[in-house]
């Protein structure tokens, strides 16, 4: 097994996670970004699912074709006001496939790699991280998807929690031990459901990360989950010092997203926090 390329800086078992594989450098949520992510690396792969109309778990931050990189199947880009009449949910995923996200790259990451590529399933990413995991004699690594839901989306854009959940797990328990999967989500409904589907013995017991963006305190959404989660997983800037120990304390790990500034990553690290989840892996390796 070859070492990670962070061991040396950083503290032990410290969890870097590559976000969306590597968005910096490569198309995001991809089969390259992921590669690229293991080659960096990476202890942990983020990533998102939505749910297309054939029931297939797909890996995509959107709901739909993000006009800021997506390529409809005749060769024009996707306008910005026609993105979200393509809604993966009333699509199947043969015809999801047939879009280029990637060789027009992301203004937003200049250097992000152009490479023509598609919206991957679960269980493809899965499929070709293992073999590159096997291929390459790498350690193990964890992957940390992200259901992709929210209540005033259910039933137009995705399903509701339960079903979202199900087919979820179902790839999962096909393809990984449970504990290399961590589960997150901003809908806490979608990780009580998953909570309570595993301590009944139906779901694999894996790590479960809420995820938070409002201004509220760790107490009052950890008081609205109902359960001590496994990892807290903040926006970066919500975090302090005095945040970090108290989650300590009760037992909790804090990964922050996505810090992909030097000088940030430095701070919170020195602060505490078990991991990052950033789209620049490569700029953890030279902190
Ligand atoms: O995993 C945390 C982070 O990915 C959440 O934000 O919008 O990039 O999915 P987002
Ligand atoms: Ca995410």
């Amino acid at each position: 097994m070859i070492a990670t390329a962070f061991t040396s800086s950083l503290p032990t078992g410290f969890d870097v996670q590559g976000h969306r594989g590597c968005r910096g450098l490569m198309p995001e949520n991809t089969i390259p970004a992921f590669l690229k992510a293991l080659d960096l690396g990476v202890t942990t792969l983020e990533l998102d699912v939505v749910i297309s109309k054939d029931r297939q778990v797909v890996v995509s931050h959107e709901p739909y074709f993000n006009a800021a990189y997506s390529i409809a199947p005749d060769g024009k880009p996707v306008d910005k006001k026609d993105q979200k009449n393509r809604v993966l949910y009333l699509m199947n995923y043969a015809d999801i496939k047939q879009y280029d996200v990637g060789s027009n790259g992301n203004a937003a990451y200049p250097e992000q790699e152009k490479r023509k590529t598609y919206k991957p399933l679960l269980s493809e990413v899965i499929e070709q991280a293992e073999a590159y995991r096997k291929s390459k004699n790498l350690s193990d690594f964890s992957y940390n998807i992200e259901i992709k839901s929210e209540p005033s989306e259910y039933n137009k854009s995705q399903p509701e929690p339960a079903e979202f959940c199900a087919l979820v797990q179902a790839v999962i328990s096909q393809q990984l031990k449970a504990e290399r999967v961590v589960i997150q989500s901003f809908d806490f409904a979608t990780l009580q459901y998953w909570k309570q589907q595993a301590d009944a013995g139906q779901y694999p017991t894996v790590r479960l990360a809420a995820l938070v963006e409002n201004l509220r305190s760790p107490d009052k959404n950890l008081a609205e989950l109902g359960f001590k989660p496994a990892i807290y997983s903040p926006y970066y800037k919500l975090l302090s010092r005095d945040r970090i120990a108290r989650l300590h304390e009760q037992g909790i790990k804090v990964i922050p997203w996505t810090v992909n500034e030097p000088d940030a990553m430095k701070r919170l690290i020195d602060w505490g926090v078990d991991g990052l989840i950033t789209d620049y892996p490569n700029r953890v390796g030279s902190l």
